[in-house]
């Protein structure tokens, strides 16, 4: 038996909708470049939520595995990573975030600067989306949402670490890896605020 798609008929929109949130930022990128002459970003990962992680969370969420609770209670089947190599470059794409077209922040949380008890660092935003394509309340154009991470490269190596212990069960020494994770995170994110200053001196000098 084939088990028809949580998203229903809306997720044949997904990718385009994500291809064009993607291509928005990309141009951004490039007219930073352009006009500054340095890259805003070191790379950018998309991801749409597969159909077993979309179920799981509504399981975890206690919500029906319905299109509705799927793409409008859940709000990060759309996802993209922007990796940077400074902090500051985070919140200058932020900034360039807020004055895209069609584009609304409905939420953000800065664990940069209030980083997560285990150590997490990295900056969230879900935005909304107005897309030409219909949404589960019917309307057209659709809102839909989406959810943006942007870190810098060593809060995105920290936080591919810490993810693969949280997926294993039965560690022996998880204290000692728990304690030696946090000092790294604060160790790395002292070491991106000393990048930044040497990259101000250098441009300064
Ligand atoms: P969800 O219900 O999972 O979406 O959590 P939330 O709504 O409280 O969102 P939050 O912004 O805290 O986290 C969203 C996403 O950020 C997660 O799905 C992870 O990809 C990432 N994330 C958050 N906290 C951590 C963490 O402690 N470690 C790692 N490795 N990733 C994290
Ligand atoms: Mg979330």
């Amino acid at each position: 038996m084939t088990e028809t798609s949580i998203y229903g008929k809306y997720g044949a929109y997904l990718p385009l909708i994500l291809q064009q949130l993607k291509a928005q930022i990309e141009q951004s990128a490039q007219d930073y470049l352009a006009k500054y002459g340095c890259a805003l970003y070191e790379h950018l990962n998309t991801r749409l939520k597969t159909e077993d992680s979309i179920r799981e969370k509504c399981a975890r969420k206690s919500l029906p595995p319905t299109p509705r609770a799927a793409l409008y209670d859940i709000k990060d089947a759309i996802g993209i990573r922007i990796v940077c190599s400074f902090i500051d470059d985070i919140y200058a794409i932020i900034a360039r975030i807020r004055a895209l077209d069609g584009v609304t922040i409905v939420n953000e949380k800065d664990y940069i600067k209030k980083a997560k008890p285990n150590g997490y660092r990295s900056y969230h935003l879900i935005l909304a989306l107005e897309t030409p394509y219909e949404d589960v309340n019917g309307s057209t154009p659709g809102r839909y949402f989406a959810e943006l991470q942007l870190r810098t490269i060593a809060m995105d190596s920290w936080a591919a670490l810490e993810h693969q212990m949280k997926y294993k069960k039965n560690i022996s020494n998880q204290a000692l890896i728990v304690a030696e994770l946090k000092r790294c995170a604060d160790e790395l994110a002292a070491c991106d605020v000393s990048m930044q200053t040497i990259r101000e001196l250098i441009r300064n000098s």
